[in-house]
């Protein structure tokens, strides 16, 4: 009998959400990532922005405005980046931020683009300020000025380059310098998914991968995924293996059930890693506020991890606040872990006596 693929089950139980790719991630993203807009599902006021955006640059034959998407991880970033490209039939460059180390690798990319191509920066809050300074003048009128030489014999050199679009990409759009977002054109939030969409991505993704899905199990997944398409696949991935070995392959409502409890993704789509975090702002720091820096060394995750994947959506479902002070836990966090409510929590006031802070 075929050993179940997954690794996840093995030796990452509770790390689903884990924004780091799988290794059958990169194997199955790009049978399961759509490339026409009309097949990327959800972000309803995304689309129908880009749509228009789309239409008036082929209407007018020119380079699409430069494009920035900022939310958590996958959200479709990414994929709506390359489905730009697809879009306008142009090519794409696919880098990121810290790898474009000094002006010369800009000016490499950028000269070696198709006409009106894309040049996709991923995580471009990353940027090192120098290249971000040389990238200024190319996105406002297709130049760059390189430097040859240095010392006395130091000329510069104006580099003309063909009009472009630059789609930038991050989940810290925080971080990204006033400067740099303000040559953006289109500016777009990617927000987490309701669960009808993601019960229609989670179908679509079975039909490529010729897998039998009920109706109800496909929302069962879809509401178990953060609200995240990338994590809607991954459970899809783990639950037809579990529905291979454990039954003739057929995705139904109980096998959908008993993979999630045996992945440890509780009723409202909670991994270990979400309940840890809970567990340790309850039980070790009595609800908050504390630091993010303090309950990461406690986790043993990075800020940056527990600030871009775990909090938004902590956040948003309600399980915890951010205020000036730091992280509380709400009175729906201490009922999911099933602690009895502190008094600040207890009669109906939510106890809190800071204003939220607005996720970056
Ligand atoms: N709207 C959508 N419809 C169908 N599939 C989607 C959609 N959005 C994302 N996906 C799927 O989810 C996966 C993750 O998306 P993507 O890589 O584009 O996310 P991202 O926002 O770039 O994430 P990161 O911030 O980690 O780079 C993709 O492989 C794609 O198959
Ligand atoms: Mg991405």
């Amino acid at each position: 009998m075929a050993e179940p693929r997954s690794r996840a089950p093995k030796d990452q139980p509770g790390r689903l959400a884990d924004p780091a790719p799988f290794p059958e991630d990169v194997r199955e993203e790009k049978k399961l990532r759509p490339s026409a807009l009309d097949d990327f599902v959800g972000q309803p006021q995304v689309r129908s922005q880009l749509s228009v955006f789309l239409q008036a640059a082929r209407r007018r034959e020119e380079a699409l405005d430069h494009v920035l998407f900022h939310g958590p991880p996958g959200l479709g970033k990414t994929t709506l980046a390359s489905i730009l490209a697809h879009e306008l039939g142009v090519e794409i460059t696919h880098t990121s931020g810290p790898v474009i180390e000094r002006p010369g690798d800009l000016a490499g990319l950028l000269t070696n683009l198709g006409p009106r191509g894309i040049l996709f920066v991923d995580e471009i809050h990353r940027l090192s300020p120098v290249v971000e300074e040389y990238l200024y003048s190319a996105l406002e009128d297709f130049t760059l000025d390189i430097l040859l030489d240095r010392g006395p014999s130091a000329r510069s050199l104006k580099l003309n380059l063909e009009p472009f679009t630059l789609v930038g990409a991050t989940t810290r759009s925080g971080l990204l310098s006033s400067p740099m977002r303000a040559r953006f054109g289109v500016t777009l939030r990617m927000d987490f998914y309701r669960a009808e969409d993601l019960t229609h991505i989670v179908k679509r993704s079975a039909s490529i991968l010729a897998n039998a899905i009920d109706d109800d199990a496909a929302f069962e997944i879809a509401r178990r995924s953060r609200g995240t398409p990338r994590v809607a696949n991954r459970l899809l991935r783990r639950v037809r293996d579990f529905a291979l070995i454990k039954s003739d392959g057929h995705i139904d409502l109980r096998v959908t059930r008993e993979a999630l409890h045996l992945l440890e993704v509780d009723e409202r789509g909670l991994d270990e890693m979400d309940r840890r975090l809970l567990d340790i702002l309850v039980n070790r720091y009595d609800g908050g506020p504390v630091g993010l820096a303090p309950l990461a060394v406690v986790l043993g995750e990075d800020t940056s991890t527990l600030e871009d994947v775990y909090e938004p959506f902590l956040v948003q479902e309600g399980f915890i606040r951010r205020t000036a002070r730091g992280r509380e836990a709400t009175r729906l966090a201490y009922e999911h872990i099933g602690v009895a409510l502190p008094a600040r929590l207890r009669g109906g006031e939510s106890g809190a006596d800071q204003p939220e802070l607005p996720l970056a």
